[in-house]
């Protein structure tokens, strides 16, 4: 099916007790593996790509790999503008036909994120949907940061959710981005959060989290969880091991093939610990 809004796949999940994966792509390997995992769930899902990973390719040439990747496939998915810095990289996106924004000006003062936030939600169709952050979660991610951590103060969020209007709120609650094995989510801080904000959230820095914690982010009105690490790393990895076991290897198609097979079980797993009751 052509892609859909990210209103859709939010209005679908949250009807259907699901939380939806949002995974990030970069070529053409990490798009075949997601939407193999997708297909094989059949819960709706974000591809995503923030701007550092277009710097490769484009925003249309991302928008066409999926779609076309996408056109026969029957489950519900968003294409997502991860970590929209600026203005300018949410235009491009809404330029692109991108389905799903997030605006981040969580860096920013509390009154310059809410100014920025709110002028994205002007760009953005109420048709699409809308991300935005508050609070700054920590790690690195692509080519920024290491960001400072700054959790989530649930008594700004009332007011900034009535201002921006965003169809789902980034938190920041113990969440790290970057490979962050020892990170674990503040469930009393995400139940204040869940409980202040009329929005649903979306937790990001998957990759780190354990399976007990992305199991239980459903019963606190988290509607998508954003995983990259874990599937970059699965294509890195299947290319040194191809090298290690022969630095003579040239076929690029099988070790491809491999890379899209590793990413596929790391994207399926993923979808599963958020969702345990779906087999
Ligand atoms: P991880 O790389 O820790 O999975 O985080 C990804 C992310 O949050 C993208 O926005």
């Amino acid at each position: 099916m052509p892609l859909v809004s990210g209103v859709d796949v939010i209005n679908e999940c949250t009807s259907r007790g699901l939380v939806a994966g949002a995974f990030n792509t970069t070529n053409i390997e990490t798009t075949m593996g997601i939407v193999a995992a997708i297909e094989r769930t059949g819960v709706p899902t974000f591809i995503q790509v923030a701007p550092t990973n277009v710097a490769l390719s484009g925003y249309e040439y991302i928008y066409d790999m999926v779609s076309r990747r996408l056109a026969d496939t029957a489950v519900p998915v968003a294409l997502h503008l991860d970590h929209g810095k600026s203005l300018e990289s949410v235009e491009a996106a809404l330029a692109a036909d991108f389905t799903s924004i997030m605006i981040d000006a969580s860096e920013e003062p509390y009154d310059e994120n809410l100014r920025i936030s709110a002028i994205a939600r002007e760009m953005t169709p109420e048709s699409l949907a809308l991300e935005a952050e508050l609070g700054s979660i920590g790690g690195k991610e692509d080519d920024h940061g290491p960001e400072e951590e700054l959790s989530t103060d649930p008594a700004q969020v009332p007011d900034f959710v009535a201002a921006v209007r965003p169809d789902m709120l980034a938190v920041s609650v113990g969440n790290v981005h970057g490979y962050a094995p020892d990170a674990r989510i503040d469930f009393d801080l995400l139940a204040q959060v869940r409980d202040a904000s009329t929005a649903p959230l979306v937790i990001h820095g998957g990759s780190g989290l354990p399976t007990e914690q992305l199991g239980r982010l459903a019963e606190f009105n988290v509607v998508k969880v954003n995983v990259a690490s874990d599937l970059r790393n699965a294509m890195i990895r299947t290319f040194g091991e191809a090298y290690v076991a022969n630095p003579n290897e040239v076929s690029l198609i099988r070790v491809s093939k491999d890379a899209v097979a590793a990413i596929t079980d790391v994207v399926e797993r993923r979808i599963l610990m958020l969702n345990p009751h779906v087999s």
